[in-house]
């Protein structure tokens, strides 16, 4: 088995408003994306990350794409040796080691396992600015990364046009479409994801208490 991270790092971290992109952005004192890497690199024979253009001088470090689903694409095809994929976006920084683990161990037989937590706000659907309807809560589940997949399952599911990739908002979902089964591993509340300055803040504070 050869277990490969991928960490898409390519995006340009608009609501950020950093200078430059939001995995480079320095948090508690190292850009964004090593916390990320340190976390994988425990469980993973290798990471390769997809970075914005002209970030690529690191070794494992390739082109990402115009979407984030095509820079984990791109990031898989420099990793054919992979048979299993961890995918974890350099957005989360507060990843540990132990959620990675945890996933990697519940894939059992299903094509994936993914980090998730029971949504705690009442959700509703709405259409314009009137409610649809209440949705039942104790269903739903708000999705993070890690995600952890079979190699071969994430392959084919990677395998479609970039207006379909475009519109993926995670890689479990082109999974699901495609007839896989796909496991929910419950992850500790800080697995925040970071996309204002607030969050910034926030990811900052916690990232120091741990030290
Ligand atoms: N990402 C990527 N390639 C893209 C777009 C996004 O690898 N073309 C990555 C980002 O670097 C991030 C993750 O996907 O780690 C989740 O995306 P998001 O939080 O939206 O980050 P950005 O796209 O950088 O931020 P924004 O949408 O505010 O520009
Ligand atoms: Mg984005």
């Amino acid at each position: 088995m050869s277990v490969v991270g991928i960490i898409p790092a390519g995006g340009s971290g608009e609501r950020l408003g950093a200078d430059g992109p939001k995995a480079f952005a320095v948090l508690a004192g190292r850009p964004m994306l090593e916390w990320s890497l340190e976390a994988l690199a425990a469980s993973c024979d290798r990471v390769v990350v997809a970075v914005p253009a002209g970030f690529e001088a690191a070794p494992d470090r390739i082109r990402g794409g115009a979407s984030r689903s095509e820079s984990v694409r791109n990031a898989l095809a420099a990793a054919p040796e992979a048979t299993v994929v961890v995918v974890h976006d350099a957005a989360r920084p507060l990843v540990t080691r132990e959620l990675v683990a945890r996933c990697l161990e519940e894939l059992g037989e299903d094509e994936a396992a993914i980090a998730a937590a029971p949504v705690t706000d009442t959700v509703k659907e709405g259409d314009g600015g009137r409610v649809l309807r209440t949705l039942d809560r104790s269903r739903l589940w708000a999705v993070q990364t890690p995600q952890v997949f079979r190699a071969d399952a994430l392959r084919s599911a990677l395998d479609a046009p970039a207006e379909r990739l475009a519109a993926a908002t995670d890689d479990a979902s082109l999974v699901e479409s495609a007839g896989g089964t796909v496991r929910l591993v419950e992850a500790p509340p800080e697995n925040l994801k970071v996309t204002t300055p607030l969050d910034m803040r926030i990811a900052e504070a916690i990232l120091e208490s741990r030290c």
